[in-house]
């Protein structure tokens, strides 16, 4: 495999370095040392995609509000309602949602952003301050990690020329307000809001699902394992291929393990790449 230059300049801005040939990984990563990624192939740096097109909102049918935090019970009425969103709907389904004491404290919905059939659908936690403020998942400096990370397998959320779905993500997160002072979501706000996860995930029809972080991975594969123990393996998600892998909020604060990310990635465009039949040596860039 042969990288870039241009992909060895944005994984050197990540904190990761490439080199020419791949060679044996060793038993820690070192900080911003030398990657080894699990696949030994890269994929183009592509075209920007475009973000998708919702379409002009629609009246939603109500959210049924759970009482108290006991009363999971009456929420499941409001998850069976959501089930049948199209996009318009579940976006103001969201954006009007009152299911739990966080719309107190919100200061908008972050819905999610990407093309709305992305081949890739990445799950964050839940907004923080800059996301609160903007209206857009991971746009603070997680955010600008995640971007790099997706660009150096070309991928991106930005709008763009390619009108190729596999080339883009769609980002979401567990929680679709922010938790006051960026605390952890409380298990009765996952619960609340996870069927607004679940309808985006039927409606993207994603190839391959990276979730970022122990909140998503909760969510998703209803797992208190440790992501070390989770990651390094395909799961999967109502059929879906799930890869597990580290929040980019958590490689910031732990440099050496952009590395194990880093194959992550790697391994999440494997297991798209196999299921579409593509010859690894077929990628552009190698
Ligand atoms: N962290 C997340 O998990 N999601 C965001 O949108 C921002 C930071």
């Amino acid at each position: 495999m042969t990288w870039s230059d241009r992909q060895r300049a944005m994984l050197a801005e990540m904190g990761i370095r490439v080199w020419a040939a791949p060679a044996a990984e060793p038993a820690e990563p070192a900080v911003a040392g030398p990657i080894t990624p699990a696949s030994t192939q890269a994929a183009a740096v592509a075209a920007r995609p475009s973000r998708g097109a919702f379409g002009e909102a629609v009246a939603a049918p109500p959210l049924s509000r759970a009482t108290s935090p006991a009363s999971l019970v009456e929420f499941v009425p409001a998850s069976a309602d959501i089930a049948t969103l199209d996009w318009p709907a579940l976006r103001e389904a969201v954006a009007s949602c009152t299911a739990c004491a966080l719309c107190e404290s919100r200061t908008q919905t972050v819905f999610g952003v990407g093309h709305p059939q992305a081949h890739w659908m990445i799950v964050g936690e839940a907004p923080g301050e800059e996301e609160d403020r903007r209206g857009e998942p991971f746009v603070g400096r997680s955010g600008q990690l995640l971007d790099n990370m997706l660009r150096a397998i070309g991928l991106s959320r930005q709008p763009g020329e390619t009108p190729d779905p596999a080339k883009q993500v769609f980002i979401a997160n567990t929680l679709k307000c922010r938790p006051p002072g960026n605390r952890n979501p409380l298990p009765d706000e996952l619960a609340r809001c996870e069927g607004f996860l679940i309808r985006q995930i039927e409606l993207v029809q994603p190839k391959i699902i990276l979730a970022m972080g122990r909140f998503a991975v909760q969510s998703l594969l209803r797992s208190n394992s440790p992501i070390g123990q989770l990651r390094g393996r395909v799961h999967r998600y109502q059929g879906v291929p799930l890869v597990v892998t580290y929040h980019p909020a958590y490689l910031l604060r732990n440099l050496p393990e952009k590395a194990r990310a880093w194959d992550d990635l790697c391994l999440a465009l494997d297991t798209v790449e196999a299921a579409a039949g593509a010859h690894p040596h077929d990628r552009a860039g190698d």
